[in-house]
């Protein structure tokens, strides 16, 4: 499904050049739910964001569903991600002018969707994240648990095959977040491929494989089935 193949990424500012991703090889398999965990800066956002094609890696190679997107025009890249990715960013990037509502619908409105599906979907969903009743709000009168469910009901109400979740449930109270955790791994019982970043190691034994990046580098990939049930550590 995803294919990185010796992925660098530095970023140069003046004189200063950071290196965020260092040769980094991964495939994730169709069906397959993957967490990556880390320290802060060690890399994680910006594979992640690679993986989306938000970002494009300084050398290396990448595919999507068999496709080599490496060298694939901006305008080709915002049609994959419009047609298979849906995104739950550690930043709500939530429109103000918009309501809640009106969110929620954007993706869908991206897609074509009719005006009476994108009602039905979009209440659905905010049904689903616990936000029906702030449908008619700005996101900015929110709190932040309340903002995040908006972004993670937003990445979700197309169904897409492809979700990448930065820290979905960084602001969330433990109850919502076991929400949004149960959301996700139905959404990929069903079929999605899941990439997420997390800090919570109860979080990450949701995925199959846990990742472990440090320093721009891979350091181990555990398969969490062997594991006896680390979901009860803490
Ligand atoms: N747009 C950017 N410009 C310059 N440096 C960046 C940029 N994005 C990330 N970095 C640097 O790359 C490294 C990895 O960042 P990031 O992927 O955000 O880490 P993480 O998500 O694991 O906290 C950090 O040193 C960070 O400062
Ligand atoms: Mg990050």
């Amino acid at each position: 499904m995803f294919r990185a193949e010796k992925i660098s990424r530095s970023f140069r500012s003046g004189t200063v050049e950071t290196t965020a991703l260092r040769d980094v090889s991964l495939k994730v398999n169709p069906g397959e739910f993957v967490s990556i965990m880390g320290p802060s800066g060690c890399g994680k956002s910006t594979l992640l964001n690679i993986l989306g094609t938000l970002d494009r890696p300084t050398s290396g190679d990448f595919w999507i569903k068999d496709e080599n997107v490496s060298r694939y025009s901006e305008a080709k890249l915002a049609e994959v991600r419009r047609r298979h990715i849906g995104f739950v960013f550690q930043s709500f990037n939530l429109i103000d002018q918009l309501t809640v509502r009106e969110n929620v619908e954007l993706a869908l409105r991206y897609r074509k969707t009719g005006a009476q599906e994108r009602r039905l979907k979009a209440g659905l969903a905010m049904e689903r994240f616990g936000i029906a009743h702030r449908a008619d709000h700005r996101p900015s009168q929110l709190s932040g648990g309340q903002q995040q469910r908006v972004a993670v009901a937003r990445a979700l109400v197309t169904e897409p095959d492809l979700i990448l979740a930065d820290e979905p449930t960084g602001n969330l109270d433990s109850h919502h977040g076991e929400d949004v955790m149960g959301a996700l791994k139905s959404l990929n019982d069903e079929g999605a491929t899941l990439v997420m970043v997390t800090h919570s190691p109860a979080h990450a034994s949701y995925a199959g494989r846990t990742i472990r990046l440090f320093d721009g580098e891979i350091m181990t990939s555990q398969d969490n089935s062997v594991s006896q049930s680390p979901r009860e550590e803490n």
